[in-house]
């Protein structure tokens, strides 16, 4: 690869042709192998998996279900090459997890069992550098489950808030359990964050607000009137809002877990405010504060950035890390106004180019409060934290296609940001819409887009950024398609990007949740930033009927992807399934992390995109 007009360094593969298979399908001269699924023991000790007989004890040691983010950081463990891995569980699929499931009269075993199946899990893997083989190694010190009813620490300037505060925490600091985590990141001081996205499905009964500013609160988190889907409410009250009107509050939070410490307790942190967080992607200053990019993923939501106070500590001893986990306490929130540079007359809706032949422009990191200060008019800092979004809304941020994760480059500094899709954008009739702008110039987004920011003077603490258009999805025949400039008849065609990751040459990857717009399985793209190859899209590996492909790692030998909700399509059901991923006929599918290597020229694992 890196010659004049070919692969770019690290993404010299064949593409993989876009397929509807089901099974996760790769490169030619690549293999696979699942890692770790859905039921697998995580804590030593934990059950083999049973899909006729699964428990809520049983489940609570096992591997979870949905798993989205994947993260790995080194750990020194006798002479082979060993990792701490972290993913997170975001929701449950009932239906296809039990035989029969009424979902209007669930059991309390399956409602603890999706409790259960929820949350985070840290366990050791290692890595065969022979065989390329990742398995999970059942670790007494390190591996774990936080699920559902785990308990959390609530940190920053809304912590002890009367607004967080329930019945069974007065403190307003402990919370029990951590629900709908999407996205996420690892920080530079080796610990995971994860975002907690759609809360506000599991919480029943906000018909029970009866005041105005409660009510309108209510209704932009989007909180349900009557009974919740999954109907946990009945079986543990603070599910119930018309009982605990503050436990939405104490949702909606960035986590972060320390994966060396398992005493550490796992941290919501307040200070980065309250949304349907998809992550969090952290970068350095030159002097050591850390920067925190944010999306909130639903339609016409908007891109938040955090910087911290404290600098962070270089030192790893117990002291040290208890400072860098502390970083993400303090500090001052932001959220992101988009101005373009060409006439609205020219964004036509269609993704045509304007006339200075880019969607690109500049913006604003508008202020919306620093510890107990709030820059938001009619709103304390309290308010400001634990609803975010209407603070935004005060301020004039920019309504987004759905900011998923936003993720700065680890070499340039550029942030990263997957807008996946937004079919209500321009949209007559829709209950919520905007017409299309520079940031968001499709009517109609079926397939997203991906921008490029800048930070003024490459400082990741400036007040105003440049941006433009990087990639806008979907088939390359689509003339309302663009792809950095580059030659269209070279690129896979891709719709919308969720998960962005970046590999050690510097290109970036997108992982894709696109429920078959373009009839194809969802998968995992290399893309190139650099050259005459900018914005080229070639497609790595593909995921399993119904799944949507998530959590990249992308290693110097190998890549992680999260096959998440395989066979997750209208009607199906266990005896039914329409997957039967990963252990085929007469099994049931199972979300799972997925290895990737290549085969190198003697037999073991080679180079990605060498
Ligand atoms: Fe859970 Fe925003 O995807
Ligand atoms: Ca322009
Ligand atoms: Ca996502
Ligand atoms: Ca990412």
């Amino acid at each position: 690869g890196g010659a004049p007009g070919g692969a770019p360094r690290g993404l010299d593969f064949e593409p993989v042709a876009p397929n509807t298979v089901d099974a996760v399908t790769v490169s030619p001269g690549y293999r696979s192998q699942v890692v770790i699924r859905w039921g697998d023991p995580v804590v030593p000790g934990a059950p083999e998996f049973d899909f006729e007989n699964q428990s809520a004890v049983a489940q609570a040691g096992q591997f979870g279900y949905n798993n989205d983010f994947c993260g790995l950081v080194p750990l020194r463990r006798g002479g082979g090459e060993s990792y701490l891995m972290f993913n997170n569980h975001e929701y449950t699929i009932e239906p296809l997890m039990f035989r029969g499931y009424d979902a209007e009269n669930p059991t309390e075993e399956q409602v603890r069992i999706g409790i259960e199946a929820h949350g985070l899990s840290v366990l050791v893997v290692e890595r065969d550098r022979r065989t390329g083989q990742i398995t999970p190694v059942p670790d007494k010190t390190y591996n774990r489950r936080y699920s559902g009813s785990a308990e959390f620490v609530v940190d920053g300037p809304a912590a002890g808030s009367d607004l967080l505060k329930t019945s069974a925490d007065e403190t307003g600091t402990v919370v029990l359990g951590t629900l709908n985590n999407c996205a996420g990141g690892v920080t530079p001081w080796g610990t995971f964050l994860t975002g907690e996205e759609n809360v506000n499905q599991y919480f029943a009964n906000a018909a029970a607000v009866t005041d105005p500013a409660g009510q309108e609160r209510a209704a932009r988190y989007g909180l349900t009137k009557g009974a919740s889907e999954r109907k946990w409410e009945r079986f543990d009250p603070r599910f119930d809002i018309a009982q605990e009107p503050n436990e939405p509050n104490r949702f909606g939070w960035i986590v972060e877990v320390d994966p060396y410490d398992p005493k550490a307790r796992p941290v919501k942190h307040t200070a980065l405010g309250r949304f349907k967080h998809e992550g969090a992607n952290i970068r350095l200053t030159r002097n050591g504060h850390a920067v925190a990019y944010m999306g909130d993923d639903e339609r016409f939501e908007y891109v938040y950035k955090f910087v911290s106070d404290k600098a962070m500590k270089n030192g790893n001893s117990r002291r040290d890390r208890e400072h860098n986990r502390s970083l993400l306490a303090s500090g001052t929130l932001y959220v992101a106004r988009f101005t373009g540079d060409s006439p609205p007359a020219e964004i036509d809706g269609t993704g045509t180019l304007p006339a200075d032949h880019a969607f690109d422009g500049g913006g604003e990191w508008i202020r919306l409060a620093s510890g107990d200060e709030s820059f938001v008019d009619g709103m304390t800092a309290e308010e400001v934290y634990v609803f975010t979004r209407l603070a935004a809304d005060r301020v004039g941020a920019t309504k987004m296609d759905r900011p998923e994760d936003v993720e700065p480059h680890p070499h340039t500094g550029k942030v990263y940001l997957a807008l996946t899709n937004n079919t209500d954008r321009g949209k007559a009739g829709a209950a919520r819409t905007a017409p299309a702008d520079e940031p968001n110039p499709r009517t109609v987004n079926t397939h997203g887009h991906v921008i490029e920011l800048v930070e003024a003077g490459n400082d990741a603490t400036a007040t105003t950024f440049g941006w433009s258009i990087l990639l806008l999805c979907g088939d390359p025949n689509d003339p309302a398609t663009y792809f950095g400039g580059s030659d269209k008849s070279q690129v896979s065609p891709i719709s919308s990007p969720d998960n962005i990751a970046f590999d050690g040459h510097g290109n970036l990857w997108l992982a894709t949740d696109s429920g078959r717009a373009l009839g194809i399985n969802d998968g995992l793209y290399g893309v190139s930033l650099e050259g005459p190859t900018r914005g080229r899209t070639t497609l790595f590996a593909t995921v399993p009927v119904g799944a949507e492909c998530c959590g990249p790692v992308i290693g110097d030998e190998f890549v992680l992807i999260s096959a998440q909700h395989p066979g997750d399509l209208d009607d199906a059901s266990p005896e039914a399934p329409a997957s039967l991923f990963p252990d085929g006929p007469g099994s049931q599918p199972r979300p799972s992390v997925v290895n990737i290597w290549r085969e190198g020229d003697d037999g073991g694992p080679g180079r990605i995109g060498q």
